[in-house]
Parts: C-alpha cells; sequence; structure tokens
C-alpha cells in the first residue's frame, strides 16, 4: 500500500483509508458484526491503516465496533474519529462547543478503547460556536495527550484558515470524487496552499462510480441514497450514462471503475477513504495501484465534465451543515 502524508509535516498514512460507517449507519440494513471485523482485520493486513469513524455514526456503535476490533492491534491503526453531531435520542443537532468537544472525546475514548486518537475531527461546525473557541479545546485535548493531530470536515475556506491559525490542521475531510468537484473552486487550493490533507469521503459517489448501481437498483428507507437527489429518477440516468463513459475508459486501461475514480483522487494529491462492509470490495479498492498518465487525466476530465452531473450531492437536511 502507497504511503501519503497528512499535512505538511504530519504523519505517513496509506495513501487510501477506510471509511467505516456503512458498518453500523445509513446504507441500509446493518451487516452482521463479524463481518465488519474482517474487513477492518483485512484492510489492516492490507495496510490500509488511516480508519476513520465518528461519534455519530449508529450514535456511538460505530465506535465500539472498532474499539472491539482494533483493541489487541491498537499499533498498526491510525484511528480518526469526529466529535459535533448529536442526537441525545432526539433529532440531529450540530454542537461544536467547547465544552462538548471535551466530553464526546471522553466518550470517544472509552467506545474505541484506546487512550488516544491519532485524528479528532470537528464532524460539523455550528456558526453560532466561534471557530477558534472549538479549535482552542481541540487543541488542550492535543496538550493533555487524548489526541494526537487535528481536523475540520465540510468547512468553508475562511473557517479553514482561522483554524490552522489557532492550531495546525492535519486534514480536512470533505466530500470529493468525480461527480463531486466543488472543492476545486477554493478548498482545495486552500488545503495545498496550507499544506493540509484532504481527505476525500464519498470517493466513488456512494457506490454510483463503481459502475454497479443502475436505473432499477432500490434504496431501503434508511439508506442515505434514497433521499439523495444524484440518485433520484431521471438526475440518476444522466449521471450513469457519464459512469457508463468511466466505465468504458477502466476497462480499457485494465481497472475497474472504483479503482479508476480512486485513482483519479490520487492524482489529485487527496486521500480517498471509500467506505466498504465487504472484503471484496475492500479488496477492489486497495488494489488501486494504477498511476494515470497526464493524456488519462485529460480523457477523464474531457468524458465527465463537472458541469453534467445532476442533482444536488447532498440532501436538503444534510446541505444545511456544510460549508459554515
Ligand atoms: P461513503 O464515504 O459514504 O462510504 P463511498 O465510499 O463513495 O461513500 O461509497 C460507499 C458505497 O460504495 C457503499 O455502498 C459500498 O457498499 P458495500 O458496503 O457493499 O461495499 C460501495 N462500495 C465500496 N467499494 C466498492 C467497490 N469496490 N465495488 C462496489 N461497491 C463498493
Amino acid at each position: 500500500m502507497r504511503k501519503a502524508r497528512l499535512g505538511e509535516s504530519g504523519p505517513a498514512v496509506s495513501a487510501i483509508g477506510l471509511g467505516c460507517m456503512g458498518m453500523s449507519a445509513l446504507y441500509g440494513p446493518r451487516p452482521e458484526e463479524a463481518q465488519s471485523i474482517s474487513v477492518l482485520h483485512r484492510a489492516l493486513d492490507l495496510g490500509i491503516d488511516l480508519i476513520d469513524t465518528s461519534a455519530s455514526y449508529g450514535d456511538g456503535h460505530n465506535e465500539q465496533l472498532l474499539g472491539k476490533a482494533i483493541h489487541d492491534r491498537r499499533d498498526r491503526v491510525f484511528l480518526c474519529t469526529k466529535f459535533g453531531i448529536r442526537r441525545d435520542n432526539g433529532p440531529m443537532r450540530v454542537d461544536s462547543s467547547p465544552d462538548w468537544a471535551r466530553k464526546s472525546c471522553d466518550e470517544s475514548l472509552q467506545r474505541l478503547r484506546v487512550d488516544y486518537i491519532d485524528l479528532f475531527y470537528l464532524h460539523r461546525r455550528n456558526p453560532d460556536v466561534p471557530i477558534a473557541d472549538t479549535m482552542g479545546a481541540m487543541a488542550e485535548l492535543v496538550a493533555a495527550g487524548k489526541v494526537r493531530h487535528l481536523g475540520l470536515s465540510e468547512v468553508n475556506a475562511q473557517t479553514l484558515r482561522q483554524a490552522h491559525a489557532v492550531h495546525p490542521l492535519a486534514a480536512l475531510q470533505t466530500e470529493y470524487s468525480l461527480l463531486s468537484r466543488e472543492v476545486e473552486a477554493e478548498i482545495l487550493p486552500t488545503c495545498r496552499e496550507l499544506g493540509i490533507a484532504l481527505v476525500a469521503y464519498s470517493p466513488i459517489s456512494r457506490a454510483l462510480l463503481t459502475g454497479q448501481i443502475t436505473t432499477d437498483t432500490a434504496f431501503s428507507d434508511d439508506d442515505l441514497r434514497s433521499g439523495n437527489p444524484r440518485f433520484a429518477g431521471a438526475n440518476r440516468a444522466a449521471n450513469l450514462a457519464l459512469v457508463d463513459r468511466l466505465r468504458a475508459l477502466a476497462s480499457e486501461i485494465g481497472v475497474t471503475p472504483a479503482q479508476l475514480a480512486l485513482a483519479w483522487l490520487l492524482a489529485q494529491g487527496t486521500i480517498p477513504i471509500p467506505g466498504t462492509t465487504k472484503v471484496r470490495h475492500l479488496e477492489d479498492n486497495a488494489a488501486t495501484t494504477v498511476s494515470l498518465t497526464t493524456g488519462q487525466l485529460q480523457q477523464i476530465a474531457d468524458l465527465i465534465p463537472a458541469s453534467a452531473v445532476q442533482g444536488e450531492r447532498l440532501a436538503a437536511a444534510a446541505a444545511r451543515w456544510v460549508g459554515k
């Protein structure tokens, strides 16, 4: 597995990580625990050490699962978690207050069964809380040894700059894929300028870019794709037409469409963290070894113009909390 640096002078991690959300929530029925643990163990054996979770995934379930899977192999994992999305058995709210940073960190440490977190992200920002206050509390967690590195998720460039001035950020995690290119305007250049790694979530666009979704694929109510505009009716058909072009090029190059989508993100200097609950998909993603030529990158740009993608990347309820 190739390595990447998390931030200009940050630690080396696997160039491709593993998103664990689907093992607990938002992608339909929860898989068997043993299956998810196999995926986690196989990831580590393949050299994928960047393991990504959040306190909010399954309301703590995902962190508990990881705690169980990794407690006997902690030193092989670069463990990333997040705070800021709260439910407390009610509707979702965003809490980026210093108090919640401290409390949520302690809860995560307990659920994960570890004494430090490698990378602690603010998952979403509540704009009523000054970012300097949130970062101040997060920096104290670093000083206390509970957390090694800090990150933000889905903030705007101004917030990123303000936060980085309080304490150096190792990573910004945000959605980025061939079908979601908004970050290219301002966020990605700002990350490059400041030496902050861009960790790309939904790098295969929630499976659209695998070429395995069709116009007939049905999603259950507890699968976020049932309410995602990119997957709705005519939008889905238009987006699948773009995926067909990617599939043809992938077959020409001799890789799978998922590998081509991930190789493209690697070529942008970002760190993709595809999510999966299946060993065979993990192995497919981990086998992304192709380095795309300038000519191939241009071909991809021509085949999938950002402007041709149909539908917003997030449902309205989720979109409320990004770009703050
Ligand atoms: P997210 O960041 O939200 O997890 P993603 O990584 O773009 O989004 O896509 C995750 C989806 O792609 C999941 O539905 C996952 O399904 P499985 O749990 O069944 O694997 C699917 N997926 C991931 N890698 C895949 C691959 N190589 N081939 C097919 N589907 C894949």
